[in-house]
């Protein structure tokens, strides 16, 4: 299980002006209480549906039918969809699967198809794709909560035309969709066109939607074991159900952290992951808790970094610029894979029969340890190793995270009010055109 350690941002470790003291932490517990009440309202109205949605008898297996289906039959999978309908994905993607993935050639792939996930309505880009796939191997999967999204809804109106063209008839067996059960276009284009779908809960957010259809359908044809997600996600769940702050990491974390931003001026969070096939889990992140969390002037800002390639960027800002920012580090016990650096030459004995993976690990101590001595605070989050269990855990703690969050600042991070002005200023410019 992952293992969440919160000295490095503790007063004792980085001083009363940078870190939390006992008191501060005593003192915020009738807000821990009240907090916890408020998670628990918005489980009973279904708002945090999340946190119970993993639970539902038989979740894995609504998909297989029809991921083996996918497997099987098609040689790429393009997700259309964008936020929480695409964020969640890419981060699966990017930790569970091989890197460079779409590389490599079926077998190699365990059979699977190459995923390309769509977000941007970048035309540069989706042209691109379209030439590169073949439409006779291709399955989209649509994903809009909503089905009011623009670009989701472009992308969409972009490939049917081209799905008909090419293949007659036979285009609805190239299309899922995934969406409201009652409301919306996509909805409605279901039923009258009679293709595959899959439900959203109806008060299931984007971001917080990752361990549903949206993130276990499109992973299940990947051939990632979704089972192990779920499971990940119920352990932690179970362990972050305490009202205690002490006995709940997930309520510590943002106690931690609402301290530091109130009290001590750390208005910036940066997440850094020590590997990559963590980097993507960042962008996932930094949806959640800036959609999620921002609002009302409130809000730390997200930043993503990751190690040992930031050392070479942002880290000088992180030692010695503005002391405003609460790190997150994520480091691995164990890399799946292990590289000997062998024949090294004179100068670099230090690294003589070590590998990467440990020198990466050094690396991650080592930065933490001297942000701590410059008083920077730390929060390090330790993953055993890369597994289906450890990123279930790492999406549950952190939607839990975020949503108790929003109570302890008296914000609603289920709505994302602050998007609305700009989607109709779109709409009023697109009239103009
Ligand atoms: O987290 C959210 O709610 C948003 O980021 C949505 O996921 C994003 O706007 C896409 O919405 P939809 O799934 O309705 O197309």
């Amino acid at each position: 299980m992952i293992k969440i350690d919160f000295s490095g941002c503790m007063a004792e470790a980085v001083g009363s002006e940078n870190g939390v003291t006992p008191d501060e932490l005593a003192l915020i517990r009738p807000r821990i209480s009240s907090a916890h009440e408020q998670l628990q309202k918005w489980r009973a109205s279904k708002e945090a549906i999340f946190m119970d949605y993993p639970f539902e008898v038989g979740l894995a297996s609504r998909f297989r039918k029809s991921a083996e289906k996918v497997q099987s039959r098609f040689e790429n999978l393009v997700v259309l969809g964008i936020g929480g309908s695409a964020l969640g994905l890419r981060c699966i993607a990017g930790t569970l699967l091989p890197p460079y993935a779409n590389l490599l050639e079926r077998k190699k792939r365990g059979g699977a198809p190459r995923l390309f996930v769509c977000d941007n309505i970048d035309p540069d880009t989706m042209s691109q794709l379209l030439e590169y796939v073949d439409l006779k191997e291709t399955c989209f999967n649509v994903i809009s909560k909503s089905g009011t999204t623009t670009e989701t809804m472009a992308q969409f109106f972009v490939a049917l035309p081209m799905l008909k063209a090419r293949l007659g008839g036979k285009w609805k067996e190239h299309v899922y969709v995934t969406t409201d059960p009652e409301a919306g276009i996509l909805r409605r284009f279901v039923k009258e066109e009679d293709v595959p779908s899959f439900d959203l809960p109806s008060k299931l957010g984007g971001r917080f939607s990752v361990l549903s259809a949206v993130g276990l359908f499109p992973a299940a044809c990947l051939g990632v074991d979704i089972e192990g997600m779920i499971d990940g996600a119920r352990n932690i769940s179970r362990v972050c159900a305490d009202a205690d702050l002490e006995m709940n990491p997930a309520y510590k974390n943002a106690a931690v952290n609402d301290i530091l931003s109130s009290k001590k001026g750390k208005k910036i969070s940066v997440v850094m992951p020590y590997c990559d096939k963590l980097s993507l889990f960042a962008d996932w992140y930094i949806q959640l808790v800036a959609e999620s969390l921002g609002k009302d002037g409130k809000g730390m800002t997200p930043v993503k970094a990751v190690g040992a390639t930031d050392q070479h960027s942002q880290m000088q800002l992180f030692m010695e610029g503005p002391n405003d920012k609460v790190m997150t580090i994520f480091g691995l016990e164990e890399f799946s894979k292990t590289v000997p650096v062998t024949q090294v030459m004179a100068g670099f004995e230090h690294l003589q029969g070590h590998d990467m993976g440990k020198i990466l690990i050094a690396s991650q101590r080592a930065s933490t340890k001297a942000l701590v001595t410059n008083k920077r605070p730390v929060v390090t989050v330790t993953v055993p190793k890369i597994s289906p269990q450890a990123l279930g855990e790492l999406f549950m703690f952190y939607e839990i995270y975020t949503a108790f969050s929003g109570a302890l600042s008296g914000v609603n991070p289920f709505n994302q009010p602050g998007v609305e002005l700009g989607k109709k200023l779109t709409k009023e410019i697109l009239a103009q055109f």
